[in-house]
């Protein structure tokens, strides 16, 4: 039977294609049932020699009534019970599934993974409970995994849910039911490869402003174990009012912390030392590129009230 079916790749596919199967098999054997009853009638009551036909028909059996009427009810209750639990499996997703938010739209996908990461192909781990969160920016469109047996309508103004579980690492190809949804593919991958598809979607431009970026790298980059936004001091200062500040280095010297200043203090952070702090920044160089500094900047400027002040007087003199 699951010959008939592309390979079963999670952990709701066998219990489908069971499900699949009951109703094939009561389907064809009513379907045989009918059509020899059928044939056999034909035979037994064609048109004949009134001479060789039997005595009337006493009145119906009723036994025979009841057992038609409460076979088929049983049946479909049968039917419906067996089936009920795997429509709620297939509904409600496992609690501390990981969550992905969908979007669809006709020129393609976009997939807002944990941690915010975009991509136009979803990408999961293999063996973790995902559930999908989907919403379609035009049409309706539909996410159909059929490895896996998924088939969730997705709408507009409508979030739909779904879940699965990969069973294996592999790639999938993700079709829609509808005219014209650009195809997308279902990427499934060991805790490792995961972790270096992480590392290498770094697009986050394609989908945030960079004031937006910026305080994404500050999470992102492990910024905040270091510096908080409130002006409390840990590790190194706050970074609230830093972005046009002047502050004293170890050695005396005044700095202002302009542009340079900020990439200088992210590639190179022993090169001034704040007074009162230990160098013990981690060194970015190698680790971040001229957009993403350019993006910090931007957001440490929306911190600073040093900022702020600058433009209120360009204002004024303005
Ligand atoms: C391991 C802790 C640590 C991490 C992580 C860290 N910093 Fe720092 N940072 C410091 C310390 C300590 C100082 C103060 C000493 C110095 O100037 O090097 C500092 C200084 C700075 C300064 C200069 C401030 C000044 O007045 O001298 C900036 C700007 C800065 N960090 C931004 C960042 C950003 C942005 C990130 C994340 C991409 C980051 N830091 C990650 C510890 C850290």
């Amino acid at each position: 039977m699951s010959s008939w079916f592309p390979p079963e790749a999670s952990v709701q596919a066998a219990a489908m294609d069971r499900a699949f199967s009951g109703i094939w098999f009561g389907a064809v054997l009513a379907l045989v049932v009918l059509v020899g009853l059928a044939v056999t009638f034909v035979i037994q009551f064609r048109r004949r020699d009134p001479s060789a036909r039997g005595a009337a028909a006493g009145p119906v059996d009723r036994r025979l009534q009841v057992i038609w009427v409460l076979g088929a009810m049983i049946l479909a209750v049968t039917a419906f019970a067996a089936d009920l639990g795997g429509f709620f499996g297939q509904t409600v997703p496992p609690l501390g599934a990981t969550e992905v938010d969908v979007v669809a739209r006709q020129d393609g996908w976009t997939f807002h993974h944990p941690g915010g990461y975009v991509a136009d192909t979803l990408h999961v781990t293999a063996g973790e409970n995902v559930v999908l969160k989907l919403r379609s920016d035009d049409l309706p469109h539909s996410f159909t995994v059929p490895a896996l047996r998924i088939n969730q309508g997705v709408l507009p103004d409508r979030t739909t849910r779904t879940w699965f579980m990969a069973d294996r690492v592999d790639t999938f190809a993700v079709r829609s039911n509808t005219h014209g949804t650009a195809p997308t593919a279902l990427i499934t991958h060991t805790p490792d490869s995961y972790a270096r598809w992480q590392d290498s979607v770094s697009d986050l431009f394609a989908t945030m402003d960079p004031v937006e970026v910026g305080a994404h790298l500050y999470l992102k980059l492990g910024c905040k174990t270091c510096h908080s936004l409130d002006g409390s001091r840990l590790t190194g200062p706050s970074l609230q009012d830093v972005f046009g500040g002047t502050f004293e280095s170890r050695t005396g010297a005044m700095n202002l912390v302009d542009e340079a200043f900020v990439r200088e203090s992210l590639l190179d952070p022993a090169a001034s030392v704040r007074a009162g702090y230990e160098p013990v920044m981690t060194v970015f160089a190698g680790r971040i590129d001229d957009r993403e500094i350019d993006a910090i900047i931007a957001w440490l400027k929306t911190i600073s009230t040093f900022v702020e002040s600058a433009a209120d007087d360009a204002e004024v003199e303005g």
